[in-house]
């Protein structure tokens, strides 16, 4: 479904992505894993139409990326769930959700509803200013913003940041129960376990460059995965 090939991004003299491939299939779970300033979220971007790389291809579905702006990759279904959430702490829990369907001309009742079956807590708190949410809230908020825009891939950038471990299973799961309707998952993460533990298939980034790939279990079994990304 997304194909990156080859792809070089840099910030003016620094390299921060270097000839990565990456292969997201309909309907799977892909993730990316890296320490911090290992390039992942320079990557997201990238295929947000955020960043213009220096070299490379991004296909979806053989559409070629890279010549559309990214209102035109939002309304292809390609959603960013951005690091640290970004959501609008001054707005309502209502409004912020409200603004992900805002390229959207069809009706979004039936989105609200699936939304606020999925985080119950977000019904509660609808008219509630988002900045008085946990940081787990906003989290679900965040990913609540961005299945209003209906994605057919969703990028989550490190959901689990600063989010306690139960919370973390929480949002996990989430993430599986959206991925079961169909919606396609790119997962950037530094928490390696949880993330390969979900993964059909992963990626470990290590400055710019991917440097093992493998089914979620493949890396979790790889001695230099444990060593490095699982304290094990
Ligand atoms: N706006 C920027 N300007 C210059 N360098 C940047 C910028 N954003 C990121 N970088 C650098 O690019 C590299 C990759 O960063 P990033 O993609 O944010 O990594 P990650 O998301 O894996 O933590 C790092 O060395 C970082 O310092
Ligand atoms: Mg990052």
């Amino acid at each position: 479904m997304l194909e990156i090939k080859d792809l070089s991004v840099s910030y003016g003299m620094i390299e921060a992505v270097k000839g990565v491939n990456i292969t997201i299939k309909d309907g799977e779970i892909c993730t990316l894993i890296g320490a911090n300033g290992a390039g992942k979220t320079t990557i997201m971007h990238t295929i947000s139409g955020l960043l213009t790389p220096k070299s490379g291809q991004i296909f979806l579905d053989g559409e070629d990326l890279l010549k559309m702006d990214s209102e035109e990759i939002v309304k292809r279904g390609v959603i960013q769930v951005p690091e640290g959430r970004r959501i609008f702490q001054k707005m309502s829990v209502y409004e912020n959700i409200l603004l992900g369907a805002y390229q959207r001309k069809d009706s979004y009742d039936d989105e609200f509803e699936y939304i606020y079956s999925l985080f119950p807590i977000l019904k509660e708190r609808t008219s509630q200013l988002a900045g008085t949410l946990s940081g787990g809230e906003q989290q679900m908020l965040a990913i609540a913003r961005a299945l209003m825009a209906k994605p057919k891939i969703m990028l989550l950038d490190e959901p689990s940041m600063g989010l306690a471990p139960l919370l973390v299973r929480n949002i996990f799961d989430i993430i599986k129960t959206i991925n079961s309707t169909g919606t396609t998952i790119f997962l950037v993460e530094q928490n390696a376990s949880m993330a390969l533990a979900i993964a059909n298939h992963a990626y470990v980034m290590e400055t710019g460059r991917i440097a093992l790939e493998g089914s979620g279990e493949e890396l979790s079994a790889s001695e230099k995965v444990q060593k490095l990304y699982l304290g094990g």
